[in-house]
């Protein structure tokens, strides 16, 4: 039986009366035991109308709605998806109101085996891979009016009896449908853990006044009662027609990959390279890398960020550049070593430009260790190097010597359209020469992050300063760059 007590009768009396549904006339009751609300409302209506009737009168109430024997509801339920609980309630027309006054239906149709079954159908046609589901679900801010309208009509019947009742001790309707639903759900999934979380619908259309929840909740704190009574019929209207519920919609967490790559191609750009919306190459190494892992995780899309970036004519050899991919909406989300192992190798084979190594499943926290104290790493470069005046042997024992050199960086010219016009200071810790003829010799450095490599070596227009030109007195340009190393230990070495 229903947790009701002797003076709850005259309320359930007039919500009944207004046209609440049953499970929000419980509600208004502060009805918290989870198994009131979870029983057919059907059944719970009728417990009510026992409860405010007088014994006889509830038999001859219950003889009056008999169950129609050689049509289930059950039956037509499942002939009819989506019309279920409307059905069931045509049957005591006479006795319960189509749509709740308050709810607007959301606790009567939208609340009950069907949906759930349509919720966990949708969930499982998209195969994912989980351990627990998130039941989001958002309801019309207009909800807040119905319940206020609601509240102020039983207030006056309330304090005229002398009883006590708060409005925060009435259950909202979102602690009821979480409290039908969620066990629903999970028994739908055979059993999954389901969380439940309530917001509300944001109504995002152009031109049209917007109001918030919280918007709305604000309003009615301060409006004063008359001025609401004055503006809004109270108990709340019949509704026309019932709350609908729209597509159900599933994502996964995103899914963190990280790794180290290395690019062998002086013609393939890290990201896109787009120019006035046209496309410069055919290949970027993001694309290469996400492809395969797209495909593995079944994912929706992805977002890509590295320590650092190589222009496009640079290689990265060595053991790499750090690489972060966040994969959105993967639908596969559990890889063992082997697996992740065997997902490298199909990212190595499946182009000759790039290859990756230490590519494992991090978490979103641990992503943010590849950027931490970026600029106080170094890098290591080789550069090839021609030279105007012949190369002499103390030109390479003097650059040899060159230990800890500040080089005064202002933005390079070709990056000026989308980096602030500054000076940054850089330091170039060592460097070493190889003679391969009288006009070219191979540069090693050891700089700190950031340092531009091809302004160093040309000048950029006296831009950088000292720069090599300065220093070898000759005019020297960069032909060909490799980045040897990225000294950031993320992500971690994974033994072979
Ligand atoms: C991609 O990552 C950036 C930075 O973390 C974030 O601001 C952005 O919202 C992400 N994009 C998507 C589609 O998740
Ligand atoms: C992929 O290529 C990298 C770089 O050459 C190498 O270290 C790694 O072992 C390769 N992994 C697989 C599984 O092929
Ligand atoms: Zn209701």
């Amino acid at each position: 039986m229903l947790p009701l007590k002797d003076k709850d009768k005259p309320m359930v009396q007039m919500l009944l009366l207004a046209g609440c549904c049953a499970r929000c006339i419980l509600r208004f009751c502060c009805v918290s035991v989870h198994a009131a609300y979870r029983q057919p409302p059907q059944n719970t209506l009728k417990q009510l109308q026992a409860f405010i009737s007088d014994t006889e009168n509830s038999k001859s109430q219950d003889s009056a709605v008999p169950e129609p024997p050689e049509d289930p509801p059950s039956k037509r339920a499942k002939l009819e998806p989506g019309v279920t609980d409307a059905v069931l309630e045509r049957d005591d027309e006479a006795a319960a109101p189509r749509v709740c006054v308050v709810c607007l239906g959301i606790l009567q149709d939208m609340c009950g085996t069907s949906q759930a079954v349509k919720v966990s159908e949708a969930v499982k046609a998209e195969n994912y891979e989980f351990d627990t589901v998130v039941l989001s679900v958002s309801l019309p801010a207009q909800l807040c009016v119905r319940e206020h309208s609601c509240w102020l009509h039983v207030k006056k019947e309330v304090r005229e009896k002398g009883l006590v009742l708060d409005k925060d001790d009435v259950i909202q309707v979102k602690e009821a449908f979480k409290w039908i639903m969620q066990g629903l759900v999970a028994k739908e999934l055979g059993g999954i853990a389901v969380v439940t979380k309530v917001g509300n619908i944001h109504d995002e259309k152009k031109n049209i006044l917007v109001f918030t929840r919280m918007a709305v909740v604000k309003a009615l704190e301060k409006i004063p009662d008359f001025k609401f009574l004055k503006h809004y019929p109270c108990p709340p209207a019949q509704p026309t027609s019932s709350c609908s519920p729209q597509d159900v919609r599933c994502l996964h967490g995103s899914v963190f990959v990280a790794g180290r790559y290395n690019k062998f191609c002086r013609s393939l750009p890290q990201t896109p390279w787009v120019i006035d919306g046209e496309r410069r190459m055919e290949s970027s190494v993001e694309e290469l890398i996400a492809a395969p892992l797209l495909a593995a995780f079944r994912a929706d899309g992805f977002n890509f960020s590295s320590s650092g970036r190589e222009d496009v004519d640079v290689r990265t050899l060595g053991n790499g550049r750090p690489f972060a991919m966040e994969l959105l909406n993967p639908h596969r989300s559990r890889f063992n070593r082997a697996e992740m192992k065997q997902l490298q190798e199909t990212i190595n084979k499946s182009s000759d430009k790039i290859r990756v190594r230490d590519l494992q499943i991090v978490t979103r926290q641990a992503m943010s260790r590849m950027k931490e104290g970026e600029e106080e790493k170094t890098k290591s470069y080789t550069a090839l190097i021609w030279t105007q005046k012949p190369i002499q042997r103390e030109d390479i024992t003097f650059i040899d010597d060159i230990k800890d050199l500040t080089v005064d960086q202002k933005t390079p010219l070709r990056v000026l359209h989308r980096r602030a016009l500054a000076v940054r200071p850089r330091v170039i810790h060592s460097m070493n020469a190889r003679f391969l003829d009288p006009h070219h010799f191979y540069l090693g450095l050891k700089t700190q992050a950031g340092t531009y490599i091809k302004e160093f070596v040309h000048g950029d227009f006296g831009r950088t300063k000292p720069n090599l030109c300065q220093l070898l007195k000759t005019d020297t340009d960069i032909l060909e760059l490799d980045v040897e190393s990225v000294d950031v230990d993320w992500p971690p070495a994974i033994p072979e």
